[in-house]
């Protein structure tokens, strides 16, 4: 696609070196350039009313290139990618902090937003510059938004490997490099990683997986072990037996990561435990909130929908509001091990916390402080109990770290331990 029309904001690769003149040239072409670049782009206008994606859904790859030639055109004079902010903030990461229907009414009505949101105000008094009003149709916004996804969460299955174990387990690797592993908790599945796994994807090799009864995974039909699971996902996604690994939980993911490492030692060179859950660890009563009654009434007598409702209305699955609607969705569709016979799960027989000093991978633990006070109880005595271990506090987390906090956690995956000791 060549553009018909030479556009004025048009440039390929802005630096803060040249800032101010930029700053100038924006805030003087603010007002010649009311038309859109848009020639050469075609796209159906249905698009327009379409509902907008789930943050974390899969990307429309041809949507995206579409959105891509957008924003270099309209956009890319003041907003870099990953690249630090220029006239605008740096836009790695927006569809992750705001919500996409906030994204598309800042493009759409930056002046309403000014009026109105304080968030966009609160970024207006930070740059001082006023976003510009690009006069973009309802497809054209949609087609950037898809763009700015991919530029978070990646391309998504297409760019990866995906397939399933014997025993019904779905898993997906994709990217080149040191091996790592995720396990996600209970009630997810492994779009929780997609914005970590996006940020490791360059220079390692990520498998993620659904736990049975979750995401694309078989239903349990009878006693399963998460340990054997596991270890058969790493089989058939092609990772040798004597390959190091760096295995990363998250929650009660985070406890089968070390019941692997229990068993499976000498593999894992990192063990890195998020908002851990592990069995055997009794919290003290004043440490584990009474929030439970709700969802307890709705096991007992509610249907799906009362549980699910129960579900997404607990702590554990807070997170900033524009990310809320994903993880509702999430959770709404893995209440399948509601309906697994709880007896079926088969743990190793050894208590977990009666092994620590067994353990040979370095220990990485990461706890939110809005996290349940036991999370924090739990992170306190493993710090003690390991050695090695590297306990990171995140004042403003919560429970679903690796989706408000990928960086944090890429940070805790590859950075050394004497620099995660600092
Ligand atoms: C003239 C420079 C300029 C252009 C061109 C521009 N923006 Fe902005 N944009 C800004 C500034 C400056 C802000 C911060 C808010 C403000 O000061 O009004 C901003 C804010 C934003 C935000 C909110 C960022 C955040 O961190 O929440 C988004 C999203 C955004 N712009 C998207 C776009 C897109 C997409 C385009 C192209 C269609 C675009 N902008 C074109 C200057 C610009």
């Amino acid at each position: 696609m060549k553009p018909t029309i030479p556009c004025p904001l048009d440039r390929s690769t802005p630096t803060t070196r040249h800032q101010s003149a930029i700053r100038w040239l924006a805030t003087f072409t603010l007002t010649i350039a009311l038309t859109a670049c848009t020639a050469g782009v075609d796209l159906d206008p249905a698009l327009a009313d379409a509902p907008m994606p789930d943050t974390y859904g899969p990307v429309d790859a041809e949507l995206a290139d579409a959105g891509a030639w957008l924003f270099q055109r309209n956009c890319s004079a003041c907003h870099s990618i990953g690249g630090g902010s220029l006239i605008g903030p740096d836009l790695s990461g927006v569809t992750e902090r705001r919500s996409l229907d906030w994204i598309a009414a800042m493009i759409r009505r930056p002046d309403s937003m000014m009026a109105a949101d304080t968030i966009a105000q609160r970024l207006r008094a930070e740059y001082q510059v006023p976003m510009a009003d690009r006069r973009l149709d309802g497809a054209r916004i949609r087609a950037l938004i898809e763009f700015l996804r991919r530029a978070d969460i990646g391309p998504g299955p297409a760019d990866s490997r995906v397939g399933r174990t014997e025993g019904g387990v779905e898993w997906e690797r994709a990217g080149d490099g040191p091996v790592v592993v995720l396990v996600h908790g209970t009630n997810l599945d492994r779009e929780v990683w997609r914005g970590l796994r996006h940020r490791l994807g360059g220079d390692h090799s990520v498998v993620s997986y659904d736990l049975r009864s979750h995401g694309g995974s078989a239903d349990a039909d009878g006693p399963w072990s998460d340990v054997a699971d596991l270890d058969e996902v790493l089989d058939a996604a092609g990772v040798g037996a004597s390959d190091p690994i760096i295995l990363v939980g998250l929650s009660a993911g985070a406890g089968t990561a070390l019941d692997y490492a229990l068993e499976h030692g000498g593999r894992v060179t990192r063990l890195v435990m998020v908002s851990p859950s592990v069995r055997g660890f009794v919290p003290d009563a004043g440490d584990v909130p009474d929030v439970f009654g709700p969802l307890m009434a709705a096991l007992a007598t509610g249907g799906s929908e009362a549980i699910g409702d129960a579900m997404v209305a607990l702590p554990t699955f807070a997170v900033p509001p524009e990310q809320q609607p994903g993880v509702d969705a999430m959770v709404r569709r893995n209440l399948r091990l509601f309906d697994v016979d709880p007896a079926w799960a088969s743990p190793p027989d050894v208590a977990p916390l009666e092994r620590l000093g067994e353990l040979t991978p370095e220990m990485v633990i990461l706890v939110g402080e809005r996290d349940f006070p036991a999370t924090a109880s739990l992170a306190a005595h493993l710090t003690d109990e390991v050695a090695s271990a590297i306990r990171i506090s995140i004042p403003d987390g919560g429970h679903l770290l690796p989706l408000t906090h990928p960086d944090a956690l890429r940070q805790a995956i590859v950075a050394p331990l004497s620099r995660l000791r600092n």
